[in-house]
């Protein structure tokens, strides 16, 4: 099946922190810049069209030389974690890939980061 992208800085996706566009490689308008905390999530409501396991990429940077880890949060579930190891500069960006099972209709899936240091700066997700 073809695949859509949901952009971190477009409704219905919330980011806890700020959208910005100040490091130059993103898709869409911005990105999400996630406050520095435990807990500062980027989310987005996905919608399947087939119940079963799908692969979703998450396109993102850390320009830090330190790997960045996440929940990630289906339907208020934490299903698995991920870590978003560095890209070397803010403004390199790496797509992070995972499987995961949905149900056809929609979805939230939330990355949900569980260092100080919060998410790396989320670009999109794509499914
Ligand atoms: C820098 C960078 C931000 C990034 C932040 C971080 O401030 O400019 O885009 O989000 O570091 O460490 O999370
Ligand atoms: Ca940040």
């Amino acid at each position: 099946a073809a695949t859509t992208r949901y952009e971190a800085e477009t409704a219905p996706a919330t980011c806890d922190g700020l959208i910005e566009s100040n490091h130059t490689g993103y898709s869409g308008t911005g990105f999400c810049n996630g406050d520095n905390a435990v807990g500062a999530a980027s989310q987005f409501t996905v919608s399947a069209s087939e119940t079963g396991t799908a692969t979703i990429g998450v396109r993102y940077a850390n320009g830090t030389t330190t790997a960045r880890p996440a929940d990630l949060i289906v339907n208020g579930v934490t299903v698995l974690s991920m870590s978003f190891e560095p890209t070397g500069a803010w403004t390199t960006w790496a797509t992070k890939t995972a499987a995961v099972q949905l149900d056809s209709g929609n979805s939230t899936i939330r990355l949900d980061p569980t260092g100080a240091d919060g998410l790396p700066n989320i670009d999109y997700l794509d499914l």
